[in-house]
């Protein structure tokens, strides 16, 4: 993994703070160094990867953006051992984490993309991803950097073409401004479909749900609200 620059045509705004933070333990090394090559999503600039290929014998393709420290990825990683997850994050920390927890679960249906998620996105072959999560993104909550929220409407454009129609993406957050702008944003795209029908569908934690460190956290202003979208059969 290096420090490289983006590879999209214009960089867009960074979404993330900082990559590194306190240094990484002896262990955290070794597993930055030898499992992650191994265990690393191949993408290719310039070309789409088909996620069948890296999980052939899995039924599902499943993605989540921005993991933090991996709690969620691992713990639905061992309750859907069928779905093949391709999981981003940059916070080094964080990668090594989820390194530790899939080597130490034996996990074998965890890819992992160190870099932004952004690019997996756009590195991905349409209509190739069941399930998508992005789960308490950054939520940039001072007004002159709400620019740098992962929900923008080309950031959807992109979700939107590597999904499977039929597709499922749930978005959570604490932070009621984000909370509003990203429905809104999901509600304004014609390839997200909003599947709850009453406040205990997006109130309620979900029952599918493991919930993240950030989470446990509270740093919100608001109790969390899991929106769920469907991806609409013309998308
Ligand atoms: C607020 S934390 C939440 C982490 C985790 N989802 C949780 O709930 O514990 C957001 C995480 O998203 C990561 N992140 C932000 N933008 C990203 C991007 N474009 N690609 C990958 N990760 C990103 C940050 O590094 C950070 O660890």
């Amino acid at each position: 993994m290096t420090d490289r620059k983006s590879e999209f045509a214009s960089a867009p705004l960074k979404t993330f703070g900082r990559r590194g933070g306190r240094p990484l333990s002896g262990r955290q090394k070794v597993l930055m160094d030898e499992a992650l090559p191994r265990l690393q999503v191949p993408i290719v600039p310039g070309q789409h990867l088909d996620p069948k290929q890296v999980f052939p014998n899995l039924d599902e393709i499943w993605l989540e953006i921005g993991f933090g420290g991996g709690e969620h990825v691992s713990g639905q990683a061992r309750k859907a051992p069928n779905a093949g997850i391709l999981a981003s994050e940059v916070f080094f920390e964080g990668i090594a984490k989820l390194l530790g927890q899939i080597e130490d679960q034996k996990l074998e249906n965890v890819r992992v993309w160190p870099e932004d998620g952004r690019e997996l996105v756009d590195g991905l072959q349409d209509a190739s991803i069941d399930r998508a999560f992005i789960l308490f993104p950054d939520p940039w909550p001072k007004a002159r950097h709400q620019k740098r929220r992962i929900i923008q409407p080309d950031f959807l454009d992109a979700l939107a073409r590597v999904m499977k129609p039929g597709g499922r993406v749930r978005f959570a957050t604490d932070v009621r401004s984000y909370a509003d702008e990203a429905l809104e944003r999901f509600l304004a795209h014609p390839a997200f479909d909003w599947t709850a029908t009453c406040a205990d569908d997006w109130r309620n934690v979900p029952t599918d749900h493991v919930e993240t460190r950030y989470q446990q956290k509270k740093l919100g202003d608001i109790d969390p609200v899991y929106y769920d979208f469907s991806i609409a059969q013309t998308a």
